[in-house]
C-alpha cells in the first residue's frame, strides 16, 4: 500500500509552515521522558518524522537518530539536522528486526488506513529490541475522514488503542491526552502513549 498521495502533497507544500509550529509543553515533556527510558547512546527511529524536530532532539541527547517520512520536502529538512540520518519511505516499506531501542511515531500513523494498523504495529514490534520503547501519538475519535486540507486521518478511541497495543505485545506505561490546533486551524483531541515492547 502506497502512502496517501493527497496527504503527502499537503506536507510537501506546507513543510515550512509545519516546521514553524512550536512544540507544546506536553510534547517537550514526553520527548524527555522517552529519552530517559531509552538506554544512553541507543538507536532510535522517528517514524513519520516530518521536519525531524524530534529526531534532531534525540541526536542532541546523544542517541543514534534515524528518521523517515513519505514527504520528500520533510525529509530534506530532517536530513539537514545535525546527527540525523533521514530517508524517504512509506510506513509500508519499513522493515527491521530487533534493531531499535526506541521508536517514536508522533501523529504519523494516524495517516494510515485502519485496515493496515495491525500490520504496521506488528512491523514496529519486530523492529524493536526486547523491552524497546514505543511512543504513539494519535487523534481521538472514531472513523476515517479527510480534513479541510485533504489529509486522510484514522481516529481512535483510547480503549481501541489499548487493545491494539496489548494485542501486539506492548505494555502500556503512561499516557497523556490534550487538545491542540493543527495545521488545518481546527482544534482536535489527541492521545500520546508510551509503551514497552
Ligand atoms: C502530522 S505530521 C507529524 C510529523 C512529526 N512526527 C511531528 O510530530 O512533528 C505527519 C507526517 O507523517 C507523514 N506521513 C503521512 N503518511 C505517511 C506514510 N504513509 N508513510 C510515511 N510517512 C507518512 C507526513 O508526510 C508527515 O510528515
Amino acid at each position: 500500500m502506497k502512502p496517501d498521495a493527497a496527504t503527502v502533497s499537503v506536507y510537501d507544500a506546507k513543510t515550512q509552515e509545519y516546521k514553524n509550529l512550536s512544540k507544546t509543553d506536553k510534547e517537550v515533556k514526553v520527548e524527555a521522558k522517552f529519552v530517559s527510558l531509552v538506554k544512553p547512546g541507543g538507536t532510535v527511529l522517528d517514524y513519520g518524522c516530518g521536519p525531524g524536530r524530534t529526531a534532531g532532539y534525540f541526536a542532541q541527547k546523544g542517541l543514534v537518530s534515524h528518521a523517515f517520512d513519505a514527504s520528500e520536502e520533510m525529509v530534506k529538512l530532517a536530513s539537514a539536522r545535525e546527527g540525523v540520518q533521514a530517508w524517504q519511505a512509506g510506513f509500508h516499506d519499513f522493515e527491521a528486526t530487533q534493531f531499535y531501542d526506541g521508536i517514536w511515531a508522533s501523529f504519523s500513523l494516524l495517516h494510515a488506513p485502519r485496515r493496515d494498523i495491525a500490520m504496521l504495529l506488528s512491523a514496529i514490534k519486530t523492529a524493536l529490541k526486547p523491552e524497546g520503547i514505543f511512543y504513539l501519538g494519535l487523534k481521538l475519535g472514531s472513523g476515517e475522514a479527510r480534513d479541510s486540507l485533504g489529509r486522510f486521518y484514522t481516529y481512535y478511541e483510547q480503549d481501541e488503542v489499548a487493545d491494539l497495543l496489548k494485542t501486539h505485545g506492548f505494555t502500556w506505561l503512561s499516557h497523556k491526552t490534550g487538545e491542540d490546533v493543527g495545521l488545518d486551524g481546527t482544534s482536535a483531541a489527541w492521545i500520546g502513549i508510551l509503551s514497552r515492547a
